[in-house]
Order: C-alpha cells, then structure tokens, then sequence
C-alpha cells in the first residue's frame, strides 16, 4: 500500500469502552507506513449538542487518554483537537462558499435526525446541523487526506467530500485536493453485556478504564442461554453473550468451552469466571497506561499540544494553497 494521509475522528460524548476498541485498534494499526492525524471531534457535538456543553472539557481529556490506552502513538501520529486548530474553521467558511444547498439537504441523515431529535423535543434544525457534513469533509481536506478509516454509516459523507473536492479542484483549475477514500474495515461488533448494542447508555458497557471489580460485576450480570437452569444441562453457546466474548477475549480456550457447555460438563458461574479473569488480564495493560496518564495533566497537556502544532502546520500549509486557489 502506498503512504496514505490519514484522518479520523469521533466526537468526544464520554468514556469509550470495549465495543469501540477494534475501531481504535484499527486506527492504530493503519499507523504503519502512514501520515496519521487523530483527531478528537469536539465542534461536531456542538451540531447537535450545542444545549448542553457542560461535559466537553472533560469528554474531550478522556476522549485522548482512551486513543493513547488503545495504543494511538503520539509519537507518530498527531493526536489532536478539532477546535485548537482553527483552519478547520476556515476552511469551512471559505468551502462553504462553494458548496449548494441541495448537497447538504439531501445527505441521507439529514431529515432523519431532524425527526428523530424532533420526536425527543428538540430542535437541531440549525445551520451548523445542515452544515455538519461540510465541516466533516473540512476535516479532512484540510490535511489533504486521503483515507479515512471510518464505519459505514459515514460513507454518504465520504462521497460528499469527494464531490467538494473535485467541485474545488475544477471551479479553480487545480488538482490540489486527492479524493479521499473510506476505509471500511471488517470489524466484528462486542455486543454490550445484554447482547444489544453496547452503550453507555444501555449500562451495558464495559469501559476501557473498567477495573477488575467493575469487570467481574458486568460479566457476572451478562445474559447467557436461558433454557440452561442446573449447570449440567446442555447448553446453546451460540445465543450466550459470554460464550461470544470467549471468542473474542479467550480464543483458545473458546472451542473447549462451547465444546463443555453443550455437553453440560461446565456451569456459567466457572464459565462467566474465567471470562472475567482472561477480561482482567488483557485489560490490565490498556488501564494502566491510561491511569498512569490521567494522573500525569501536564503530560497529557503536552501530548495534545504537540499533537495540535503538528495538525496545524500540515493544516496551515493546505489553506495557503486554498487562499491562493481563491485569490484571497
Ligand atoms: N462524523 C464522525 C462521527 O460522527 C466523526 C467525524 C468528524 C469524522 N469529522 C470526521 C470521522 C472526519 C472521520 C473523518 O462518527
Ligand atoms: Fe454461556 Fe458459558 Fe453458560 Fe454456556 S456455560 S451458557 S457459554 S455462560
């Protein structure tokens, strides 16, 4: 593969947990060989969050210390937030001259989300609502990106990028912006401890600073086969959210145990302990790395200043060239 420039961000709305990792884990890996620019959303919780902004400041700390525990290399890559570099900021206004109406009204979630937020009586028909995918597609032209790794509910927007990049390039006879392309990759969903979508909203979630109590308490509440009533009767490993983390968390042992549990030889209170356990270990690591840093302020304050000037110099090369693009 040749070097991609590389953008992807999400918004800072609260802790990460486990179902978010292999999207993380992702990021991380697409790191090799890569120009790699992380950047923590926060303009875009404004778009539909502007009522209330009390936990941003805290979202967004929380929000770094879960890429660098996932193993986002600040060292290589620039960790970064979205409002401290404000050339996203322009330009967003400068594209935002160029870019019709019809494109940003007819984005499949645009109506959607008016009616969905609409039915919970709120109104987010506002122009940063309407503009959301044009500040999304700024962010990465910005750095003149040209993979975004991000899930399939955003390729509307990827495909909007790429129209107001070719609309850029012709209407001012430049081949300055590339056509970024998405990345999707074949992620496999953790299910939350109730095998719906895992959400901190749900109470569903493990989190990935979650200590070994907190872990045992959501393992030990998770759904397993509901037919199963004494702990030698024959089980369905395959509709148990435990058996499903064995399979992600404890792959060797997970044929053994789906093996075991259909022929009755081992009870879900061994079978949610060992989970549990194999859960610690691989979480031990990740926890402590991010304890280390959330007591370490100033280090973190460093890492997202660094983070910031390396955004902004690449950032700040691309609006030059805009600015001379547009003779303004
Ligand atoms: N829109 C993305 C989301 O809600 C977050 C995001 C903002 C993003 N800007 C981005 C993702 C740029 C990739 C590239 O999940
Ligand atoms: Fe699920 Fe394990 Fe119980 Fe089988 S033994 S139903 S896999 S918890």
């Amino acid at each position: 593969m040749a070097k991609e420039i590389i953008l992807s961000g999400m918004r800072p709305t609260g802790k990460l947990h486990l179902g978010h990792l292999s999207v993380l884990e992702n990021w991380a890996r697409l790191q090799e060989g890569n120009e790699n620019y992380y950047m923590v959303a926060d303009w875009h919780t404004l778009t539909t969050g502007f009522n209330d902004t009390s936990k941003i400041r805290e979202n967004i700390r929380d929000m770094v210390l879960d890429y660098l525990a996932a193993g986002i290399d600040p060292e290589h890559s620039a960790i970064f937030v979205q409002s401290h570099v404000k050339e996203h900021a322009e330009l967003n206004l400068l594209m935002s001259m160029i870019t019709p109406l019809s494109w940003l009204e007819r984005v499949p979630t645009f109506k959607d989300q008016i009616a969905q937020f609409g039915k919970e009586g709120k109104d987010i028909s506002t122009h940063g609502f309407l503009g959301y995918p044009l500040l999304m597609a700024c962010d990465i032209m910005v750095y003149r990106g040209t993979a975004v790794p991000v899930g399939e509910d955003q390729s509307a927007h990827l495909e909007f990028t790429r129209e107001l990049a070719r609309r850029f390039n012709h209407l001012y006879e430049t081949d300055l912006f590339p056509e970024p392309k998405a990345l999707f990759a074949k992620i496999k969903l953790l299910p939350g401890t109730d095998n719906r979508k895992m959400s901190k909203s749900y109470g569903n979630d493990i989190p990935l600073d979650a200590d070994d109590q907190l872990i045992r308490q959501r393992v030990s509440t998770m759904v397993t086969d509901p037919a199963r009533i004494r702990k030698d009767d024959p089980g369905h490993p395959d509709i148990c959210t435990v058996h499903t983390y064995h399979t992600f968390y404890n792959k060797e042992e997970a044929p053994d145990i789906e093996c075991r549990c259909k022929e009755g030889t081992i009870g879900c209170v061994a079978c949610k302990k060992r989970l549990a356990k194999v859960l610690s270990e691989f979480m031990a690591p990740m926890r402590d790395r991010r304890n280390q840093l959330a007591e370490d302020p100033e280090r973190l304050k460093e890492i997202i200043a660094a983070g910031d000037e390396r955004a902004r110099k690449t950032a700040g090369k691309t609006i030059e060239l805009v600015r001379n693009a547009m003779n303004v």
